[in-house]
């Protein structure tokens, strides 16, 4: 139990975020999700845009605007410092508005889709680096933290960093800039980066070479991530955990292993089936689109997108059923009444493939 807890980096239970809109409209956007994160593991967040994966995750940081956040529990069990094992107990509900400035960047880090949000075009990215680790106490001189961050831009794969060290954001290529700004998130060496769709701005070609650094963050700085990306092939890659989310609930959580090779919602299925493959096959997509916040009717907001309703799903939304100790879904289909259905050939493939990938056998 003790070893638990010692794990357990963040535990979130119930969270609910919403905006207003004007004076009176208030729309909820995060319906109650839970969520928890072990040190050193890697989750993922995954689910069509407008799911709500960034504002669930902005309010980690308390940086959505003009939001309502409630929850049960949402706590942090931050390490005292880098070299202190100490767990300080950080109860994020109850920061007021100054004490976030002690979370953000530096126990909780975040790198953005645009790396242009994070860096500044008229400053070099060497003042702009010295910057995170002003008052850091591991550096007795601004020379030792230039080593330090020379030495950390070269493991992000800058070459030559001594010299481009000097240099304005505009004369590194999209690539380059984002491998800046996760160097820079890491310099503060915070215990949790949240890293919302870090490579879909990247042309397809540097992506794969981006996405294996968070493997080496995990691994040499003991930092745990959540992963988040519209695309669930991204995901698969190096996710130990993944929550899929539709309409700003989790509908299904599991491990890799769980979601890829026993999905057990619908949504997840067609998420698996529109992974692009074979350029011969007819790509699937989802029918419809994902439903008006503002105006969420009763029932599971899928239902009217899914070939697999029941009567009962325009009626009653399902809650997460858990169907082993690391796997949930919330659907209908799991419900002892429900039939049996048929999966797709095309899933089933799908499935097969990613049994081969994770070594599974019938
Ligand atoms: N500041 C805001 N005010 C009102 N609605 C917002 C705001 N930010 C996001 N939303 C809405 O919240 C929903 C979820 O958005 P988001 O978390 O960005 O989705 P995702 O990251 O999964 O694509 C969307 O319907 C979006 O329109
Ligand atoms: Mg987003």
């Amino acid at each position: 139990m003790n070893q638990e807890k010692n794990d357990l980096l963040l535990d979130i239970k119930n969270l609910q975020v919403s905006f207003k809109i004007g004076k009176k409209k208030v729309i909820k956007i995060v319906r109650g999700v839970d969520l928890k994160i072990k040190r050193k593991q890697i989750i993922g967040l995954v689910g069509e845009s407008g799911s709500g994966k960034s504002v669930t995750s902005k309010s980690l940081l308390s940086i959505n605007e003009f939001d309502i956040t409630e929850a049960e529990k949402m706590m942090l069990y931050s390490k005292k410092s880098i070299d202190n094992d100490e767990i300080e107990t950080v109860d994020l509900l109850k920061l007021k508005r100054n004490e976030w400035i002690k979370i953000r960047g530096k126990k909780i880090g975040y790198i953005p889709q645009d790396p242009l949000t994070s860096l500044n075009p008229t400053r070099t990215i060497k003042k702009q680096l010295l910057d995170v680790l002003k008052n850091d106490p591991r550096f007795s001189s601004k020379a030792e933290k230039i080593s330090y961050l020379i030495d950390l831009l070269e493991k992000f794969g800058i070459r030559n960093a001594k010299e481009k060290i000097n240099h304005y954001p505009h004369t590194f290529s999209g690539g380059m800039k984002q491998r800046v700004v996760i160097a820079m998130v890491v310099a503060a060496r915070p215990d949790l980066i949240i890293a919302d769709e870090p490579t879909t701005a990247l042309d397809p070609t540097v992506q794969a070479s981006v996405l294996a650094l968070f493997e080496e963050i995990r691994t040499n700085y003991n930092i745990s991530i959540i992963f988040i990306s519209h695309n669930i092939s991204v995901i698969a890659k190096f996710c130990d955990y993944i929550y899929v989310m539709y309409a700003g609930k989790v509908v299904e959580r599991g491990t890799k292993i769980d979601i890829f090779t026993n999905p057990l919602h619908p949504y997840t299925w067609a998420l698996i089936t529109s992974i692009p493959e074979d350029k011969n096959e007819k790509l699937y997509s989802i029918p419809g689109t994902p439903p008006d916040m503002a105006n969420l009717g009763v029932g599971d907001p899928f239902a009217t997108r899914n070939q697999y309703a029941m009567e009962i799903d325009f009626k009653k939304e399902p809650s997460l059923i858990k169907v082993s100790e690391t796997h949930s879904a919330a659907t209908w289909l799991l419900d002892p009444r429900a039939p049996k259905v048929e999966l797709s050939e095309q899933l089933k493939k799908r499935i097969q493939f990613f049994r081969k990938v994770f070594n599974i056998n019938d």
